[in-house]
């Protein structure tokens, strides 16, 4: 497997696409000393790299969902087509003699069924592990883990195979111990942290107004730092080298700072920062009452409450919001989410499903 190329394909959330292009292009360069070349398409991106580089990115790359191994591809009209393709794959010597749980997509093509296309791929599975028996020992590797993921996508009567290196969405880091109220998504956040970052160099200080549980703090702090949970590929019976994870050298550094008017928030944020490790002042105000900070060349990014799932009293708070910290910080940066579009508003983008829009101001 080493050495020869391998197709990926990074699955990201619309419209990051991009953006997460550019994070891989960087983070492969720092990473492996090489350039990455990738291919951008709606839903992600494709690149071809050795195999065990593709899901070593599933510990560096924070803005995706999923790294996808793409398997196969062909060309496939029916559903006995479909079984001879599956069944003559050796699937022991990624899963052992498991079956995955199957995420089906098709457009425009005959085969359109998707539970007669998942019954086909039961039963394809089936005759592969009778064909192919696995080993006691590649049972083992593989037995106790859940996450094992095959994605069938048949557009235009092509269908593309691939197997999920993450297992778990990415955005799942393991790393906060308590949930805070309404969290923003992990890859959403360190999306719109590196939007705001991508061309700056040097220290900064970053400040989060209404920090809840710590989720731009932590995403700020840990963007160049792997994530070391578990992930589906280390539960593959093909075995690589275990990747050394360690922190990229970035030329961008951070004193952070976080505030929250809630306690109860607060002592989450304080909880999951310690577990992290991550050293972070702290203040407990009501964001419309603080008074001047002085912290130069600041960089702010907040997820306020915007009446969706979190209520607000004040039908003016964001407008009120924006005026006291342009009175009282000194920011180079200050991007807000929010329901409303302002002028300089360059994305569009969906948590928990509501349509939100990332402002600058
Ligand atoms: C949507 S949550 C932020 C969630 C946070 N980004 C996270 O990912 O965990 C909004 C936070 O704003 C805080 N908040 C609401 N009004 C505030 C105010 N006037 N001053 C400071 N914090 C406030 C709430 O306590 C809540 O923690």
């Amino acid at each position: 497997m080493q050495n020869t190329l391998t197709t990926f394909f990074i699955q990201v959330p619309p419209p990051f696409e991009l953006l997460a292009s550019e994070e891989a292009e960087l983070k492969y360069k720092l990473l492996f000393n090489e350039k990455l070349q990738t291919t951008v398409v709606p839903g992600g991106f494709n690149i071809e790299v050795e195999y065990y580089k593709g899901v070593t990115l599933n510990h560096y790359l924070k803005i995706p969902n999923k790294i996808l191994l793409v398997l196969k591809t062909f060309k496939c009209r029916d559903l006995p087509k479909l079984f001879n393709q599956i069944s003559k794959f050796k699937w022991k010597h990624y899963i052992g003699d498991k079956t995955p749980k199957f995420i089906i997509n098709t457009k425009q093509s005959r085969l359109i069924n998707t539970s007669k296309i998942e019954k086909t791929l039961v039963e394809s599975f089936k005759r592969s592990n009778q064909m192919f028996l696995s080993s006691k020992k590649e049972k083992e590797k593989t037995n106790d883990y859940q996450h094992f993921n095959l994605y069938i996508q048949i557009i235009d009567d092509n269908c593309t195979v691939s197997l999920d290196t993450s297992g778990e969405r990415m955005s799942l880091r393991k790393e906060r111990i308590q949930v805070g109220l309404a969290p923003i998504r992990e890859n959403l956040a360190a999306a719109l942290i590196y939007q705001t970052i991508k061309n700056l160099k040097g220290h900064y200080n970053f400040f989060d107004p209404m920090c809840g549980s710590g989720v731009f703090i932590i995403e700020v702090n840990n963007f160049f730092k792997p994530t070391t949970r578990d992930y589906a590929y280390k539960h593959f019976v093909i075995n690589i080298e275990q990747p050394k994870l360690t922190r990229l050298k970035s030329n961008i550094s951070f004193n952070l700072y976080g505030n929250d008017k809630s306690k109860e928030q607060l002592q989450i944020c304080e909880n999951n920062l310690k577990n992290c490790q991550i050293e972070c002042l702290l203040s407990n105000e009501d964001i419309l009452n603080i008074e001047k900070k002085d912290l130069k060349d600041c960089i702010i990014i907040t997820n306020p409450p915007y009446g969706k799932r979190v209520n607000i009293e004040d039908s003016n708070f964001e407008n009120k919001l924006v005026q006291k910290i342009k009175a009282v910080i000194d920011y180079k940066y200050f991007g807000l989410i929010s329901l409303n579009r302002n002028k300089k508003n360059i994305l569009k983008f969906k948590n928990g499903g509501i349509p939100l829009f990332f402002n600058y101001y």
